[in-house]
């Protein structure tokens, strides 16, 4: 497919007949290659490459990109566990989370990594696991996202300690005899890698007021093009442009740190399809506009009603005589108006219709792009629909299931009738 170099038409109709719709198809061979990408992050002193798992937590992308040499950024304790249970040694996995794991105690005794993100946060590990290490998330004071909606730097944001609170930060872990090993920052999903390197040098700045630090962690946030028109961040560029700054860095200090990234979009994004059926396909005359009805949509991509991202789409066809192009708003499967895979570019508000091939009841409707932040962040079971399916290209082209689509008992399994409505 033109727009989803990993899949052909033969092999969608393949998919769609054997697993049924809705499914995501992800790709072995597309996902170790963006690994080999991000593992090549140029560097001066070392690098530790993590995914974040967040963009994909599905165990199949997890055990391939482990077994490239990633290691694995978690955002919560049950992300960390289900990296365990992926199979990640503990002492590859780092969580940097929003909320204090519930788990916290058990994941430090196995080895498992922490990145305190607030000076609550800090108390809180010095409580548990005193006279270890941690590292710090700092909030240097600048962002960038792809939206406000993922810009995660600058006042506007609460992730991570504010610069001007380090002194007291590194109170905090004194008085716990915690050393502070490494310093983190993350500014932002699909960031402009302008305000991105211009955030590391800041980054670096900080770092090397820090004493015991070793490690500086960059975070993600590289953009990656999923239709025409959209730029991915050259890896290699920005890289290089940092590594004169660490090497700079150590002849000043004389402290050579060690340089992370945690990549999630730029791993998965393109390494992901979300393949659908037609269900319907409606007009509203001659002012309005053609729909396609998806058995799919935001409960399986959300990123377009959330931000209005663009996705490419292509129809693979159940037939092979020759059809038409039409400009059709591809709409999901809920009711309610914003459950639209069609949105203008950054303005989930507003339908932009697409030139597609002419559609009947039944053709398969491809999602591309679709391996990050879809599977992983969808409005899973709104209207009572079943999480979709998982497949997995392998890298000798066999296809295999790696989740089975839902049941409306697991649905419902933890539900409960009170004994005042029996
Ligand atoms: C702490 C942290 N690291 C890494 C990432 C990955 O970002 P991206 O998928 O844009 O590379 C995120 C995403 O929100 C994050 O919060």
């Amino acid at each position: 497919m033109q727009s989803i170099p990993f899949l052909n038409d033969d092999q969608v109709r393949e998919i769609q007949s054997t697993y049924g719709t809705p499914v995501y198809v992800y790709d072995q061979a597309t996902l170790e290659s963006q690994a080999k990408q991000v593992l090549a992050f140029p560097n001066a002193f070392g690098l530790t490459a993590r995914y974040a798992m967040k963009a994909c937590p599905s165990a199949a992308v997890i055990r391939v990109l482990s077994s490239c040499g990633l290691h694995i950024d978690a955002s919560s304790g049950y992300e960390a566990e289900r990296a365990l249970r992926a199979g990640v040694p503990p002492s590859h996995i780092q969580v940097t989370a929003q909320e204090f794991p519930h788990n916290a105690k058990e994941l430090i005794d196995r080895g498992v990594l922490f990145n305190a993100c607030s000076i609550a946060q800090i108390e809180a590990y010095g409580k548990i696991a005193p006279n270890t290490s941690l590292s710090i998330r700092v909030n240097p004071g600048l962002g960038s996202g792809h939206s406000n909606r993922t810009n995660v730097g600058g006042p506007g944001a609460s992730f991570g300690i504010w610069h001007a609170y380090l002194d007291e930060a590194l109170e905090s872990a004194k008085r716990h005899g915690l050393t502070v090993r490494g310093m983190h920052t993350h500014i932002g999903s699909g960031s402009d890698p302008e305000v991105w390197e211009r955030v590391a040098l800041m980054s670096l700045e900080i770092c090397s007021t820090l004493p015991d630090a070793t490690v500086l962690s960059l975070g993600g946030g590289y953009k990656v093009g999923r239709v025409k028109g959209e730029v991915s961040t050259d890896l290699q560029k920005i890289g290089l442009h940092i590594v004169e700054a660490f090497r700079a860095s150590a002849q000043k200090t004389g402290r050579e740190l060690e340089l992370e990234v945690e990549p999630g979009t730029y791993l998965v994004a393109n390494a992901g399809a979300f393949v659908a059926t037609a269900m319907d396909v409606v007009d509203t005359g001659e002012e309005g506009y053609h729909f396609i009805k998806i058995d799919g949509g935001m409960t399986e991509v959300l990123r377009p009603s959330l931000y209005g991202s663009q996705h490419p789409i292509e129809v693979v066809m159940t037939d092979d005589e020759p059809r038409r192009m039409v400009e059709y708003v591809v709409a999901g499967h809920c009711c309610e108006s914003g459950d639209v895979l069609t949105p203008a570019p950054d303005d989930p508000e507003a339908l932009a219709p697409r030139l597609l091939t002419e559609t009947r009841i039944g053709d398969a409707v491809v999602i591309g792009g679709a391996g990050a932040y879809c599977a992983g962040m969808s409005a899973k079971n709104y209207n009572t629909f079943p999480e979709a399916a998982e497949v997995m290209i392998g890298r000798d082209g066999s296809v295999e299931l790696v989740r089975k689509r839902q049941t409306i008992d697991q649905i419902l399994a933890n539900e409960m009738v009170p004994s005042f409505l029996e």
